[in-house]
């Protein structure tokens, strides 16, 4: 797809560039989204028994061994050239705010610092007790079998159980980082939104936020998602694509 010369030229003279990114940015590096039809994670698992509070008070372990094939999956996944575009573009705006939805680390294996990760991250779990964090083996987990129970480790301090480190359904968002992306999205003059169905709230009003200050908005996905209309671009294609391709025609003199 072609990349239309008024948003790069956008992009050049932006002084401050926010991007949020969802599951798609990690699609590609073989990570399932949530909502796919047939592949996502919420068109297989219900999210109900797995992503709640109330799913794991009634059965940590088939939560914790859920989120465990989760990490697995992470650890062994390798960041896409969707990742490497964002870091690149680090150098190529005076400011860039990286903002994302995934529980992943792969905006930061590929060299992007800092990210407001806004659902917390699969790889710092918590005691659900005392909040004291849990240090994981370093080592990529064995692989357990998709859906398989796996007893939580308990707190070295209280001996409760350790939870994963995301938020889950009906729970806030960390406040700190939540305020920071609100904060971005009011004063930047570009924002992207790259590979999210811009469902969830609160992180979908985030481009609202950024449209009300008059920011240029721009959305990078191979679907729909219902919000076209109240964007200024809307690239249709994959951001392992488009991403690198929008790099390219930046560093063009
Ligand atoms: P979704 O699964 O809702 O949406 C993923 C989006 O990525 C879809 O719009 C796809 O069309 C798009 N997509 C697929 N492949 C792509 C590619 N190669 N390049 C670009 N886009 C692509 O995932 P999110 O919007 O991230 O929350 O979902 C938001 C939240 O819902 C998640 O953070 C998670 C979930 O419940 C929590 O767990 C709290």
């Amino acid at each position: 797809m072609e990349i239309p010369d008024r948003l790069i030229a956008a992009i050049r003279s932006a002084r401050h560039l926010v991007v949020l990114t969802g599951a798609g940015a990690s699609y590609e590096s073989g990570l399932a989204t949530f909502r796919t039809p047939q592949t996502g994670l919420w068109e297989r698992f219900r999210a109900e028994d797995l992503a709640t509070p109330a799913a794991f008070q009634r059965d940590p372990a088939l939560v914790w061994g859920w989120y465990e094939w989760r990490r697995m999956h992470v650890m062994r996944a390798k960041p896409n050239p969707a990742h490497f575009a964002i870091t690149t573009l680090q150098a190529l705006v005076p400011r860039l705010t990286v903002i994302t939805q995934n529980v992943d680390d792969l905006h930061e294996r590929a060299g992007t610092h800092p990210v407001i990760h806004l659902h917390g991250t699969l790889l710092a779990p918590l005691c659900e007790r005392c909040r004291e964090p849990h240090v994981l083996p370093r080592e990529i987990p064995e692989e357990p079998e998709n859906g398989r129970s796996v007893p939580p480790p308990g707190c070295g301090r209280c001996g409760g159980h350790i939870r994963p480190g995301v938020v889950w359904f009906g729970e806030e968002l960390p406040r700190h980082e939540w305020e920071s992306a609100v904060r971005a999205a009011a004063s930047c003059d570009t924002f992207l939104c790259v590979g999210t169905s811009s469902i969830v709230q609160p992180a979908a009003s985030l481009v609202e936020r950024a449209n009300e200050a008059g920011a240029v908005t721009v959305q990078i996905n191979p679907n729909p998602t219902g919000i076209e209309g109240r964007l200024s671009f809307a690239l249709s294609g994959p951001a392992g694509t488009l991403l690198p391709e929008i790099v390219r025609q930046l560093q063009l003199a």
